[in-house]
């Protein structure tokens, strides 16, 4: 969500809230900066050139070697689920083949000349027979939301499916695209938005739209000649939300930490929510990220607090649960009988955690895992991967006979970045196992979270009850057991130190060199001032408009990579640089490190994606605040090289008062030949979820919230997609190339 997207009662952004008050790095508080090249890059960096295979995000291209991607030697290539063609582009260099396309404020989609963009899925869309089409006007039946297109599409993958109605992740005609809902914009939900009286919601209806709005959807897409559609009456079509039951699994699962009055052993719960980003498996699953899940809690600390532990305490104060929850769903009377309504009350009210929501709160800030091709399957909490503020989760290089790896971003400023290693290596067996595959992959692991050091040279700290120094007696939490390590995931990354970076976003795995990528979409100078710039978080500057505002801090954001030891993803070593720096082309040489022109320039990185069918082609996405005086948000092409392919370099941060110099490396300046816009959305929307066909020749991305910062219904700041007097949705747009060929190639 944008920096201007919903704010909580102190006008705080709900998106970014940073609840971080430790002490960790900043490393310029700890280290002395050696500059050492031969520290950074004297220890190889990985196989280069070794073409890996890996399936995150927004990809069918999966596991079992399904793709024609090559995989890592020594493992044998698995048998793949259907014959798959080769990639046309993998042995010569890429190259990429279109105008950039220029900055713009206007209220569309604007693709490369040669490209067709079409509407596929939009908020309200119904996905099953007999629902009537989307009135868009507030009076659509609130009981028919569980089969609409939820609002806020986010994260996204598409999953080929063959003759047989089964995984094919060459799937070019046809497959199950699955998608995220992260969050609502109410105004445009309702008659004239959410009806509220002295702090309560008091339309009941209104309310359970919104429950419905949230979470992920599963609709089947196919393409007839050249136009894809989605089916509306497919019985693959599912709408996961706020009222779906969940089971937990892993560490947390079944213990105190998660027992309610809807669940007393702690073994279930209802839903999820601000589904931002997502991961898939290798055996053909999908995995959501839950992430700014702690707003929609209402806990008024000065009613909870008596109640509480001193732990429980440091637990709240450190995930931000402290409001009267941001939709105020708590506050409909009377209830139901299943406390559709109170359980969003996590305060203590009864006598026991059995008799009311006091855990609810736990029960949020998962990965979760949905098997789309079972629609009747139970969606599964995997607490083994830790709870935080979940961007993305993005599958690293998959070889049979080694450990899964997922690596993960927690999106507040000052927060981490962590991975999580498998303990069972993988077997090209367990494709399409769904949720029983997900129980021997990922309940079982080691999670670790990263510390950048001030070299170059990065390390991986495992969050274990009895290392690092998460132990009963760490003086912020005393940590009781594996259970609590994960709930409190934070907390332990913080004991461990931790590198508090600007914002992490999405994750992604370059499948060309295996080198990790995380969007870093920006954060400010109350937040990070120019004293606690680091070498991986090393800019401080006045991002001035065109108007002459004063944007400090790093508003621009940018991307930072870094390649496990050896090429190895369980490695505890890694070096690291920042493949690149968001910036506005016109901004100073120290701003600007990245050499961004006209052609390129950008702000707030933020979904970000590597295409399977063009080994080594990226996509990002942005999600902006700051740049938005000058364009609105915008797709990028581009083909980085790798960690260690620029050098290193000090840069002078200037604040109002003394400039300050700050070491870094930078990643070799992408030049138009290396990154270059493709798309600039409609006004006032975020660009996030990108996925493509199985032969790479029809690219899904998502346009969230056009018009979100409209505060008159009657006069939206977007009329996108439906033009005319319409109020705007978020939608889906599946983007071709004329001829027929590979996107942005
Ligand atoms: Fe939902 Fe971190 O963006
Ligand atoms: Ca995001
Ligand atoms: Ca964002």
């Amino acid at each position: 969500m944008t920096a201007n997207t919903r704010s909580d009662e102190s006008g705080i952004d709900l998106d970014d809230i940073g609840t971080n008050p430790t002490a960790n790095p900043s490393f310029t508080d700890l280290i002395a900066s050696r500059l050492s090249r031969r520290h950074l890059f004297g220890l190889g960096v990985g196989t280069a050139g070794t073409a890996l295979l890996q399936a995150c995000g927004g990809g069918g291209g999966g596991g079992g070697g399904g793709t024609s991607f090559p995989i890592l030697p020594p493992a044998p290539a698995p048998a793949p689920p259907a014959p798959t063609p080769a990639p046309p582009a993998q042995q010569a260099p890429l190259k990429l083949n279109f105008n950039a396309v220029a900055k713009s404020l206007d209220d569309v989609v604007t693709v490369p000349a040669g490209y067709t963009a079409s509407v596929l899925y939009r908020l309200g869309d119904p996905i099953a027979a007999g629902v009537p089409a989307y009135a868009n006007d507030g009076t659509d039946a609130p009981s028919t939301y569980d089969r609409r297109a939820g609002d806020h599409h986010d994260g996204m993958t598409f999953f080929g499916i063959n003759a047989s109605n089964k995984w094919d992740p060459a799937g070019a005609s046809r497959g199950l695209l699955v998608m995220n809902h992260e969050a609502i914009t109410p105004l445009f939900l309702h008659p004239a938005g959410q009806t509220v009286v002295g702090g309560v919601r008091t339309v009941a209806d209104e309310v359970l739209r919104e429950f419905y709005l949230h979470g992920v959807s599963v609709i089947e897409v196919n393409k007839v000649g050249n136009t894809w559609t989605y089916k509306q009456d497919s019985s693959f079509n599912r709408r996961v939300h706020t009222l779906t039951e969940m089971a937990f699994s892993g560490p947390a699962a079944k213990t105190d930490y998660l027992k309610t009055k809807y669940s007393t052993d702690g073994s279930k719960t209802r839903g999820t929510l601000n589904n931002c980003a997502n991961g898939t498996t290798p055996w053909g699953t999908y995995l959501t990220c839950e992430e700014n899940w702690a707003g929609y809690f209402r806990r008024i600390a000065a009613n909870d607090d008596k109640n509480r532990s001193t732990k429980e305490k440091a637990s709240f104060s450190r995930y931000g649960v402290a409001s009267t929850g941001r939709e105020l769903w708590a506050t409909v009377t009377p209830d139901t009988p299943d406390d559709l309504y109170g359980r969003w009350n996590t305060e203590v009210i009864g006598a026991t955690a059995t008799d009311d929501y006091r855990n609810g709160h736990n029960t949020y800030g998962w990965v979760v895992e949905i098997d789309p091709f079972t629609p009747s399957s139970m969606p599964k909490k995997r607490t083994a991967l830790g709870r935080f503020g979940h961007e993305g989760a993005c599958l690293g290089p998959v070889v049979v006979g080694k450990p899964l790896v997922w690596y993960m971003g927690d999106d507040s400023r000052n927060e981490y970045i962590y991975k999580f290693v498998s303990t069972k290596n993988w077997d090209a067996a367990d494709i399409g196992g769904g949720i029983a595959s997900g129980d021997k992959y990922m309940d079982d692991g080691r999670l670790y979270v990263a510390r950048f050091n001030e070299d170059g040279t990065g390390v991986w700290l495992e969050l274990k009850l009895g290392v690092n120094n998460i132990t009963s007696s760490y003086d912020k939490y005393a940590f009781a057991d594996a259970a609590d390590v994960v709930t409190n995931a934070r907390l332990a990354a913080d004991a461990a130190g931790a590198t508090k970076m600007d914002r992490p976003e999405w994750t992604a795995v370059n499948p060309k060199t295996g080198d990790v990528y995380v969007t870093l979409t920006n954060t400010n100078a109350a937040s990070r001032p120019i004293t606690k710039t680091s070498a991986s978080n090393p800019r401080y500057y006045d991002d001035k408009t065109t108007g002459g505002k004063s944007q400090l801090g790093n508003p621009n954001g940018h991307i930072v990579r870094f390649a496990d030891d050896n090429a190895d993803p369980t490695a505890r070593g890694f070096k690291w640089d920042v493949y690149l720096f968001a910036a506005r082309s016109t901004a100073s040489a120290d701003v600007n490190l990245s050499q961004l022109t006209a052609d390129n320039d950008m702000s707030s990185p933020d979904g970000m994606w590597f295409s399977h069918a063009a080994p080594g082609l990226l996509w990002l996405q942005t999600d902006d605040g700051a740049y938005t005086d000058v364009t609105n948000c915008m797709l990028l092409a581009a083909l980085p090289g790798k960690v260690g392919d620029g050098g290193a370099k000090v840069i002078t941060n200037v604040d109002a008062g003394t400039p300050r110099t700050q070491n870094t490396f930078v990643g070799k300046a992408p030049g138009t030949e290396g990154l270059r816009r493709f798309l600039v959305g409609p006004k006032d929307c975020e660009l996030t979820g990108i996925a493509e066909s199985g032969d790479g020749r029809a690219l899904f991305v998502n346009i969230q919230h056009p018009g979100e910062g409209t505060s008159d219904i009657k006069a939206p700041i977007s009329h996108w997609p439906d033009g005319g007097t319409s109020r705007p949705r978020s939608a889906t747009v599946v983007i071709t190339r004329n001829d027929g060929g590979l996107i942005g190639l």
